[in-house]
């Protein structure tokens, strides 16, 4: 993807285009008159809101090319609404428009002035961050080459200049989850014949050596031999070979436990032989949205190389149903050495997460773990698709994790957990059953996995509902890539 130059400068020199932020009025705000030409650019703008060509609402972008009488090529006016009512949304709406905006037209140079125009409660700092991220972004387009003849997108943006103070870490930070969140979007937009184990462990191979991370990968065989035998059950009944892919960055003192992140890598869920209903299955190719978000969050750790010890573990396979695949009822022996009857085949997300969180305490050491996975359906009947759920068991990094979504407005919404919830997963015949009944199906999850965590911190994200969206604009979101970027160059500032 085509990198965005940023910089800081309130010359106003070389360029062909200027955002420029509007309110409902068609004024242009909170800018002292610092711009080339603004009364005369506040003047067109109002003539532009009293003639009813440009309202200045929330999401609406109007591109004036060569107005008369003003010397820059371009002006995109873009709307903010009224001045007191912009919500952080409202302004990102706004933001993600003008991207939309400059996608198909000449800029190449663009001087952003719409950074002003944040949210009172947030900074000039946060806004750079978001501006920098959602316009890189924007060149993000599905490229697989399955995807045949459609055009890809060819940008021509090559340089935006935001006139203020120097805040390069924050343009580091946004391209940075940019460029994170567009390799978790292509890896989930993949089709599963494409986006198997195998490749998902290929992916890491080549970040390990463009950035020089530590790369080990499990083949299913030491993974038997090891113990695994939850996450195998889950794997037996496929002929795509699974995989144990862990990637280790090291940016911190040697002596640091490090923070593991554990992604669910599922790149089909069928079910299993707890079939699921054929409408929408296609979209069970997401299922690997914690492992593509593990993969983003390193391709960021790479680029940004924050002084923080991480590691990512990523347990992949298919779950098929198959003459050799476990069924309703077996008894499988997990790494932990507890036993789990594995009621229901398509609950299969814990049954490897559990193996994971097993392997990653025994190898790593961490001194905190967060899950991230597309565990739940419950999740999304629970809290829709604009929230992650989060649970854990230390208040703290729930808590910071929470923050970190705020910012970045990647956001989660804590869920409750205790001896309650996890007696629904009791089993007559093995040390837990895989499910815990009809209610409350994210939060029993969580029990479940928590039953694999020892004296660590720890924090599940169920993503069931963000990691991608539904309907006529259907593809994976990146997310939760922001708010774990964010997350980490917090700590690593710690
Ligand atoms: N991957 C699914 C969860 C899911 C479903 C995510 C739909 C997004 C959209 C997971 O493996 C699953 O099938 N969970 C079951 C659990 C149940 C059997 C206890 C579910 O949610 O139905
Ligand atoms: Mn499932
Ligand atoms: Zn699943």
């Amino acid at each position: 993807m085509k990198h965005i130059q940023f910089a800081f400068n309130t010359s106003f020199t070389n360029l062909d285009t200027l955002i420029l932020p509007i309110n409902d009025k068609g004024e242009i705000i909170s800018l002292e008159n610092i711009l080339p030409q603004q009364s005369a650019l506040n003047e067109l703008s109002k003539s532009l809101a009293k003639s009813g060509d440009f309202s200045g609402k929330v999401g609406k972008t109007l591109l004036l090319v060569k107005p008369a009488d003003i010397e820059i090529q371009r002006v995109l006016l873009v709307g903010f609404g009224a001045n007191d009512k912009l919500t952080t949304k409202g302004y990102l709406t706004s933001i993600q428009a003008a991207a939309d905006a400059l996608d198909h037209c000449g800029a190449t140079h663009i001087a952003n002035a719409a950074i002003f125009a944040k949210p009172a409660a947030e900074s000039i700092k946060w806004a750079v961050t978001q501006n920098a991220q959602i316009f890189q972004r924007s060149f993000y387009d599905y490229s697989h080459e399955s995807r045949g003849s459609h055009p890809v997108k060819d940008p021509r943006v090559e340089s935006m200049v935001f006139p203020c103070e120097d805040y390069t870490a924050a343009t580091q930070q946004g391209q940075a989850t940019a460029l994170g969140m567009a390799l978790t979007q292509e890896l989930a937009n993949m089709p599963s014949n494409f986006c198997t184990p195998t490749f998902l462990a290929e992916t890491a191979i080549q970040l390990g050596q463009d950035f020089d991370f530590d790369i080990k990968i499990l083949e299913r065989k030491e993974m038997i031999e090891m113990g695994m035998g939850s996450f195998m059950s889950v794997a037996q009944g496929g002929d795509t070979p699974p995989k144990m892919i862990c990637l280790s960055y090291n940016g911190g003192d040697a002596s640091q436990a490090p923070v593991a992140l554990v992604g669910k890598g599922v790149t089909f869920d069928t079910g299993g032989i707890s079939l699921k209903p054929g409408a929408s299955m296609d979209e069970m190719k997401y299922d690997m949205g914690g492992a593509a978000t593990v993969l983003g969050v390193f391709k960021a750790l790479g680029e940004l190389k924050p002084k923080i010890n991480v590691v990512g573990v990523i347990p992949s396979t298919e779950n098929m149903p198959s003459g050799s695949a476990v069924k309703p009822g077996d008894v499988v022996t997990s790494l932990s050495g507890q036993t789990i009857e594995v009621l229901n085949t398509d609950a299969e997300g814990r049954l490897i997460l559990c193996d994971a969180l097993t392997y990653t305490q025994q190898t790593f050491k961490p001194s905190k773990i967060i899950d991230m996975a597309t565990l739940t359906g419950a999740c999304i009947v629970a809290l829709g698709h604009h929230v992650s759920a989060i649970m854990g068991n230390n208040q703290p990094l729930v808590d910071a994790l929470t923050t970190a979504g705020q910012t970045t407005y990647d956001r989660f919404w804590q869920l409750p957990m205790g001896e309650e919830w996890d007696e629904q997963l009791k089993s007559n015949f093995a040390d837990m059953a895989n499910i815990g009944g009809r209610t409350a199906g994210s939060i029993t999850a969580a029990q479940f996995l928590a039953r694999f965590v020892q004296d660590v911190d720890w924090a599940h994200l169920d993503i069931a509902g963000t990691a991608w969206v539904t309907g006529d604009n259907k593809g994976a979101t990146g997310r939760p890539v922001p708010a774990l970027v964010e997350y980490l160059l917090t700590e690593a500032k710690a």
